[in-house]
């Protein structure tokens, strides 16, 4: 049913798993479809009361949106690829039934958009967090910019945007990114043990908390980061940052 996907269902928990290990489970155009298509399937089978997403393999949840895919945009498809990445996270985001994300590695640029799309998140102790999109030219392009700062706070947001540092799981766990750390072998029944409980609340309670929390946040900033991604793809250090990802070599920006 998905080509990238693994999906089960026991208990009334949906375990989706982003099935690329070779590439680090990045998000192509394929993944991004499949997600879109996997949440539609969440909204729709009345047996599935609620969500989790991981990645498969033991160190990736998601290692960003796949950088080859970058190479020759312009501008205006840089903008596309940003509203659609949006589009389909704010369908995680907005989902009634809690989706959650179980992070099992890394979880860089476009996963860690990914995990915080998720209502919350749990860690595996192997896991990192970062936005590394300025090594490339870029910025974050999937809501990135807005929820990292609703998350962990503006000062801190900053800091990790502008400097492309990963921080590790207890960090995550001290900055409020993730709520849990747990045993790499341990991360999916934490999830599910959690999920269990909440399947257990009156479901029309569980997405009206949901909507009202998402409420906190204003569309604006969003509207803001779509600007500022296809700003980048005009310039020649996307062209440099992407191609030297690619060529395993460092960037040389020019600031053009
Ligand atoms: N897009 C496309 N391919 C990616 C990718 C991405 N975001 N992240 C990893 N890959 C690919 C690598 O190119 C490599 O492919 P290859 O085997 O065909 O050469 C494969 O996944 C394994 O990655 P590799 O870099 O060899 O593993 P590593 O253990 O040395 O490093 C990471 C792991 C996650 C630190 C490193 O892959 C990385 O920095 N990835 C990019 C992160 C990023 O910038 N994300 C933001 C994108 S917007």
């Amino acid at each position: 049913m998905y080509n990238t996907l693994l999906t089960s269902l026991e208990d009334g928990i949906f375990t989706i798993t982003i099935n690329r290990p070779d590439k680090m489970n990045a998000l192509n155009t394929n993944v991004m479809d499949d997600l879109s298509k996997v949440m539609d399937e969440v909204a729709n089978n009345n047996e599935i009361k609620s969500a989790i997403i991981t990645g498969s393999g033991a160190k990736a949840f998601v290692a960003g949106a796949d950088i080859s895919e970058f190479t020759g945009l312009d501008h205006q498809q840089g903008l596309a690829l940003a509203k659609k990445g949006q589009d389909i996270f704010f369908k995680i985001e907005r989902s009634t039934k809690p989706v959650i994300a179980a992070v099992n590695g890394f979880a860089l640029g476009g996963g860690c958009e990914l995990a915080m799309a998720c209502h919350f998140r749990l860690a595996s102790d192997n896991a990192k967090f970062g936005q590394p999109e300025v090594n490339l030219g870029l910025i974050p392009g999937y809501g990135g910019t807005q929820r990292l700062v609703h998350l962990i706070g503006k000062g801190r947001a900053i800091e990790l945007l502008l400097t492309a540092d990963m921080v590790d799981a207890n960090t995550a766990l001290q900055y409020g990114l993730v709520n849990h750390v747990v045993p790499h072998a341990e991360l999916l029944d934490k999830c599910k043990s959690i999920l269990q409980k909440i399947n257990s609340k009156a479901p029309v309670a569980v997405g009206y908390c949901i909507a009202a929390a998402n409420a906190a946040a204003t569309p604006k900033g969003y509207e803001e980061e779509i600007f500022g991604f296809g700003e980048c793809f005009s310039t020649e250090d996307v062209k440099e940052g992407t191609t030297a990802f690619l060529e395993k070599r460092k960037a040389n920006f020019k600031g053009k």
